[in-house]
């Protein structure tokens, strides 16, 4: 089995559930308590024993690199004023991982903007992490997938559970279980009706995608949706019998791409966060 060194964050996105936050600055840059939301996928996927980091970015979405790169100024001040701790946290951001950057010159859908970084990664399985998708868990949610993937081989979609009657915002798949948290997945359907969906697991935004589904997003010209989407890519290979599994993730989603489960995030991670657990925690009980 081929090691995955390589994942790919696509953060071209309009990020249009935001506006107006988003107008000028990036969704990923949005941040939960201390941190933008991109860095918890960083931290994540080197957790996860990634080595490599492709984004693919597009107009307005250069903070995203400006973070993840040397800031001598700020560096030098922080040395002159000998605040060490913070020193040491922006000195970390910048030597987690090799980064490598892709422009997607249009929003042309989730599929199109992997595409964009289909030569940096070559013939071997990479892992996709969407720009919005944050899970605290025990072992990390990648780490979860490479494993995964590790023992099934084939491309491994990170499935969660979400009640029925969120189902219809999500792309949802279905199939035997052949452990209690693998699905050899069948079916998958874009937000379905509640009655028309093959499960209640949902993607999270997290993959591993093996070579071949790049061949097939390369082949699909027309897409349904008017978007080049990665679902698209998997919904051709079930049609085919192709093998892709699904992994139950275990943890807790945190989608930030929407302005309700942004702050549910927020309030996930303050009430761990030493500095204002306590603080936040007698506020909300105040308010409530
Ligand atoms: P989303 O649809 O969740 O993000 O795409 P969005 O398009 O930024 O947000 P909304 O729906 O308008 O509020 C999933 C991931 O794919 C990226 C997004 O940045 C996000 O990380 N994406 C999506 C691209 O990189 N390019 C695209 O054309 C579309």
């Amino acid at each position: 089995m081929q090691k995955i060194t390589k994942a790919i964050i696509p953060v071209a996105g309009l990020g249009t559930r935001f506006l107006p936050a988003t107008k000028a600055m990036p969704k990923e840059m949005l941040p939960v308590v201390d941190k933008p939301v991109v860095q918890y996928l960083v931290e994540e996927v080197v957790a996860s024993g990634i080595t490599e980091i492709i984004f693919v970015t597009g107009r307005g979405k250069r903070a995203i690199e400006d973070h993840f790169d040397v800031s001598y100024e700020l560096e030098d001040t922080l040395v002159e004023e000998n605040k060490k701790d913070l020193l040491k946290a922006v000195r970390n951001i910048s030597s987690l991982a090799k980064f490598s950057y892709v422009r997607q010159p249009l929003p042309l859908g989730d599929g199109h903007a992997i595409l964009q970084a289909a030569h940096l990664v070559g013939n071997e399985p990479v892992l996709i992490i969407f720009g919005d998708c944050i899970y605290d868990s025990h072992t990390p949610a990648s780490k979860q997938l490479i494993d995964a993937h590790d023992h099934y081989g084939h491309s491994i979609i990170g499935l969660s559970t979400v009640p029925r009657n969120q189902l219809s915002k999500f792309g949802v798949y279905g199939g035997p279980k052949i452990a209690p948290d693998i699905l050899r997945i069948e079916r998958v359907v874009e937000k379905p009706k509640p009655e028309k969906a093959p499960s209640n697991l949902v993607a999270v935004g997290k993959y591993i995608i093996t070579p071949d589904v790049f061949r097939v997003l390369f082949k699909i010209t027309k897409p349904r949706s008017g978007e080049f989407r990665l679902i698209d890519a998997f919904d051709h290979m079930l049609s085919r019998k192709e093998h892709i599994y699904g992994k139950i993730l275990e943890g807790t989603w945190l989608d930030t791409g929407d302005k309700l489960n942004f702050i549910k995030a927020t309030i996930h991670f303050g009430l761990k966060h030493p500095e204002i657990k306590r603080g936040l925690k007698s506020y909300l009980k105040k308010k409530l």
